[in-house]
């Protein structure tokens, strides 16, 4: 398989062209690797080549770097630190070749370039971007817990200074061709169809094939120069600021941060070996395979509705029609009529409707103000919903979602009138927050026809849709709603109906530990800073008081109501909700008070009241208690909706876990956090945690036999078994 054209020229310049076969992208795979130094070596040693030029075969694509499948085949395989170092240090040594083979390089660049496909870039003498917006420039490697490893720590601080470089490094993944000839990463843009005729005039120009960094010139020989003055004094904040934000869960921005200080004080040689070094760690290390697995791998699997029932054609909705036009059904009518459905959003009254399409309204005014959107587009959206009372305007329409008050007769009178209008093909998806699925069928005339879509709030912003299965509903409906989910652009988890479904129900944990834990006598303050060092957004207690303890008492008093088994309902926490509630009147942030106070125009602060109400204990646990009882009693519910068949497979535990209730990236959602421990040691410390806090930690039988089989949710590839 060739992945590297070679041309030559009669002016002795060599075109080495870059086209993987059977991808859209360039990825730098081991065949590209291997006949590109093949490549190399023929430029360096035939003294009738001048020089070369690396450019793509895609249009509007140069490189976009190491491909992610291939690393999690890696992980899978049980990579070494070792392992993972040598391999690195492979691809580096063939970049750092040729910069030294004494024949001037010059990349072409033509589209995007990224990770590895931008440091090859970087290791040639020249570069020429194409001047199009879509050619961004950059090693977003900071993202799925790596970094670059073919020595962009190392040649980009000695190009632009390591003050420059930081940002790009850490945070800034790509950079658009004028800021890029800007920063000095190029040297030069030019219209895309020309950057190999500018690369050539350069090259036929006798240009020198030393890089700066190699140059006498340079103070240290080979290294990066003297620090500048306050670089070290920038080393100390930018660590500290890093710690700050990633508190200490992920490894690659403190990699990143060595690589540059210990590679820039040597060598670029010696720079770069400690470069592959830190590599290895992160690759062979369980943060980057799990932000990889789930966020890039499975989240896209799932974006491509890898579960979609087979044998059903493809479906559009072109009519959309939304029962009540609060919150939620807003947000819905939104995002459709965003791309491009026609929306009829329905309430009680002409006026709650309306109120509802001026929030829509609002939202769009603003984004026109930031620049977001033009004003075409912000009429069409708006002339797309017809904001009505009446029942009559939903004929036509192919799919509903209900999201009227969370109360199952007014949902059941809604479903059966709209029922009375739209065509028998069409779907009714309830967007539910808790209540069983199979329960609101039974309002329906058409049950095989109705289904849980549960969004999440900002619907805008929540990327996550929790697709429920009610007993009868069809596979043809699951498929048609997978295709609506894609439609506005979502991720979707399929999971069977359950009181809480799954998201609900492991959020619910969450909150029901945090306010526990105010029964233990643990001081607020310790409970919320646990939970932000653990990795999640906000602590347990500011949740509570976002989604209002109104809703956690009423879901508490439904499960009482339906029978609930014990095991399911989250009466740990129910002591303090029915004390905040009934006795304090402290419901939450939407009554302005709750666990926190609210003062108008300042920051929320934990209300100094809860010390009298929830006396704290004066010896305080270690804060890694409080982290390990959140991330273990969500996994542990977590494994009990898989036990339980609620979600069917691992994947759409993860996705759930950290799209739509904040589980941190880190641990790759729920269920690889176990894998990530080991199960055995997972269900040691929930047992240690049982002694410790209570019944709910104990294991199940299913589980306890599972860490005893050792039977991991992500089984490692068969070849890793019998190694
Ligand atoms: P909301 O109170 O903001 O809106 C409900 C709307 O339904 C109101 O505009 C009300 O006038 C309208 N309505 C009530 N009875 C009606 C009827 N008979 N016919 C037509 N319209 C009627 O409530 P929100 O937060 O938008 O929740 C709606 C549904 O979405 C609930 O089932 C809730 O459990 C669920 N949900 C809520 C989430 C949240 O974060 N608020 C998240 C996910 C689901």
């Amino acid at each position: 398989m060739t992945t590297l054209k070679f041309d030559l020229d009669a002016q002795g310049i060599a075109t080495l062209t870059i086209d993987v076969p059977d991808r859209g992208m360039n990825v730098i795979t081991p065949e590209l690797t291997q006949e590109l130094a093949a490549a190399v070596e023929r430029v360096a040693s035939d003294a009738a080549i001048k020089g070369a030029i690396i450019t793509s075969g895609k249009p509007g694509a140069f490189v976009a770097g190491a491909d992610l499948k291939d690393l999690v085949t890696a992980f899978d395989k049980g990579i070494d630190t070792v392992e993972a170092s040598k391999s690195s240090f492979e691809l580096s040594a063939l970049f750092r070749r040729i910069e030294t083979c004494g024949k001037p390089f010059a990349a072409a660049i033509n589209g995007l370039a990224l990770g590895g496909g931008f440091e090859l870039c970087l290791a040639c003498h020249y570069r020429v971007l194409a001047d199009d917006p879509k050619a961004v420039v950059g090693l977003p490697e900071v993202q799925v817990g790596l970094l670059p490893g073919a020595g962009g720590t190392q040649r980009l601080p000695r190009l632009i200074g390591i003050i420059n470089a930081l940002p790009l490094l850490l945070q800034r993944s790509h950079v658009k061709p004028a800021e890029a000839l800007k920063l000095g990463i190029v040297h030069a843009i030019a219209p895309a169809a020309e950057v190999a005729a500018k690369a050539r005039e350069w090259l036929l120009a006798s240009p020198s094939a030393e890089q700066p960094w190699d140059s006498k010139k340079f103070r240290v020989p080979g290294g990066a120069g003297p620090l500048a003055a306050h670089a070290m004094q920038s080393f100390g904040a930018g660590n500290a600021l890093t710690l700050a934000n990633t508190q200490g869960n992920y490894p690659a921005p403190h990699a990143i941060l060595s690589c540059v200080f210990e590679g820039t004080q040597v060598p670029i040689g010696t720079g770069l070996r400690i470069e592959s070094k830190y590599f290895g760690k992160l690759l062979s290390g369980a943060v980057a395979r799990n932000l990889i697995r789930t966020m890039f791998i499975n989240k896209g699997a799932a974006d491509k509705l890898a579960n979609r029932p087979k044998n059903v054609p493809k479906s559009k909705v072109s009519k959309l029609g939304v029962l009540g036009a609060g919150m939620m059904g807003a947000g819905i009518a939104h995002v459709s009529a965003k791309v491009g459905i026609e929306v009829v959003l329905l309430d009680t009254t002409q006026e709650q409707a309306d109120k509802g399409k001026a929030g829509i309204a609002a939202k769009q005014a603003k984004d026109l103000k930031k620049g977001k959107t033009t004003q075409d587009k912000v009429d069409a959206i708006l002339n797309r919903i017809k904001a009505t009372a009446d029942y009559a305007d939903l004929e036509g329409c192919d799919l509903i979602v209900e999201a009227v008050f969370e109360n199952r007769a007014i949902k059941a009178e809604v479903t059966d009138k709209a029922e009375a209008v739209i065509p028998q093909t069409a779907i009714f998806g309830s967007n539910t927050s808790t209540l069983p699925i199979t329960d609101l069928a039974t309002a329906s005339k058409r049950p095989r026809q109705f289904i849980g879509i549960h969004f999440f709030s900002p619907v805008e912003k929540m990327p996550l849709v929790e697709i429920i299965l009610g007993e009868q509903t069809s596979s043809e409906t699951l498929a048609r709603t997978l295709d609506y989910v894609a439609q506005i652009k979502k991720t979707p988890i399929v999971v069977r109906d359950f009181p809480g479904f799954f998201t609900s129900r492991v959020f619910g944990t969450f909150c029901a530990e945090g306010q526990k834990m105010l029964l233990d006598g643990i001081a607020p303050a310790l409970i919320e800073n646990g939970a932000k060092m653990a990795g999640f957004p906000v602590g347990p207690l500011a949740v509570s008081d976002e989604v209002t303890m109104f809703l956690q008492q009423s879901i508490y008093k439904q499960q009482e109501a339906d029978n609930l088994p014990e095991k399911y309902r989250g009466k740990v926490g129910r002591p303090v909700i029915d004390k905040m509630v009934d006795e304090l009147k402290r419901p939450g942030r939407r009554f302005g008070a709750g666990f926190y106070d609210y003062p108008q125009g300042q920051p929320k602060k934990l209300w100094p009241g809860l010390k009298q109400a929830f006396p704290p204990k004066a010896e305080q646990p270690d804060v890694s208690e409080i982290k390990a009882r959140l991330l273990t009693i969500m996994a542990l519910e977590t494994a009990r909706c898989f036990e339980e068949g609620v979600i069917a497979t691992p994947i759409d535990a993860d996705i759930g876990s950290i799209l739509g209730i904040g589980f941190p990236a880190w641990t790759g959602g729920t269920l690889s956090y176990i894998d990530t421990m080991g199960i055995r040691a997972f269900v040691d410390e929930c047992q240690r945690l049982a002694k410790t806090w209570g019944p709910r930690f104990e294991p199940s039988d299913w589980l306890l036999a599972r860490a005893h089989k050792n039977e991991a949710f992500y089984p490692r590839s068969a070849e890793t078994e019998t190694a």
